[in-house]
């Protein structure tokens, strides 16, 4: 076999777009996916959250006032909770204006066309379960339209998605309902710690300031639930220079908001 040269010892991290690619399109619309696809991003990172009459939608904030237009539209329902409204009055909103004016009549996407676009572009997906405290079953859910879109398919549920949480509790239900599907904790856990994560989770996906090379290669000495070496995704990482320092600290995967310039840095180095 061929020489291994120390270059091509370290393999580079995948680069994961964070809620798209927010510094060129507005955050978890379907125009950031598609520009992400442009960019050649191959890994988009979205949040899911559940709407008064129980659809599932993608958004960020579990108020929608930051990202669309819903103060001008109902300005007499603060807090504009997510749960607050239905689906029809949210893909009444526009979520592209505030980003800018090219982007004006963008919707908030439901999970359902979000995933068919995912897949139309050919791209992977880390979905995040998105303050799962606040949608009780919204676990047995998102598992269904995965399901119900081909996602969950045998054929093509591995090494195209992973599904990612703050709440411990709430990926644990969905390693026991769907043990077939990849998970992430999101969090930088202690060493001594990591042995209970690494019964549900696959990855563990920390803030990038809190990574050191240590602690990289105590997550890397475990097996998850596949009985595979687990994963590190490090967020958010928008500098070439932080992200080449996190390469070489070992992580698995870096999720930016301008995964092209990334990308772009981690080639060059
Ligand atoms: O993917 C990790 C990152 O998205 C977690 O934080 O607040 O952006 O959802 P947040
Ligand atoms: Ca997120």
């Amino acid at each position: 076999s061929p020489p291994v040269h120390a270059a091509q010892r370290v393999s580079s991290p995948v680069v994961i777009g964070h809620r798209g690619v927010p510094a060129r399109a507005p955050e978890n619309t379907l125009a950031s996916i598609d520009r992400a696809a442009k960019l050649g991003v191959r890994w988009v990172e979205n949040d899911v959250q559940r709407t008064k009459d129980g659809a599932l939608i993608v958004m960020h904030d579990t108020t929608l006032a930051r990202t669309t237009d819903v103060e001008q539209r109902y300005p007499d329902r603060a807090p504009w909770k997510v749960s607050d409204f239905t689906l029809a009055e949210i893909q009444k909103l526009d979520a592209g204006s505030w980003y800018a004016p090219r982007f004006a009549g963008e919707r908030v996407p439901t999970l359902s066309s979000y995933l068919r676009r995912v897949d139309r572009n050919r791209q992977k997906l880390l979905l995040e379960v998105k303050a799962p405290e606040l949608y009780p079953g919204i676990e047995r859910q998102i598992l269904a339209e995965l399901d119900r879109t081909g996602w969950l398919d045998r054929r093509h549920v591995d090494g195209r998605l992973v599904v990612q949480s703050f709440d411990a509790a709430s990926l644990r239900t969905v390693h026991q309902l769907r043990p077939d599907v990849k998970t992430g904790f999101l969090g930088a856990p202690k060493p001594s710690e990591l042995r209970s994560y690494a019964a549900f989770a696959d990855q563990i996906n920390p803030s990038y300031k809190s990574v050191t090379e240590a602690w990289v290669r105590s997550v890397h000495a475990l097996k998850g639930p596949h009985g595979r070496r687990l994963e590190v995704s490090a967020w958010t990482v928008d500098d070439g220079d932080d992200a080449v320092s996190l390469a070489r600290k070992g992580v698995d995967g870096i999720i930016s908001n301008a995964p092209h310039e990334v990308a772009a840095a981690l080639a060059e180095d």
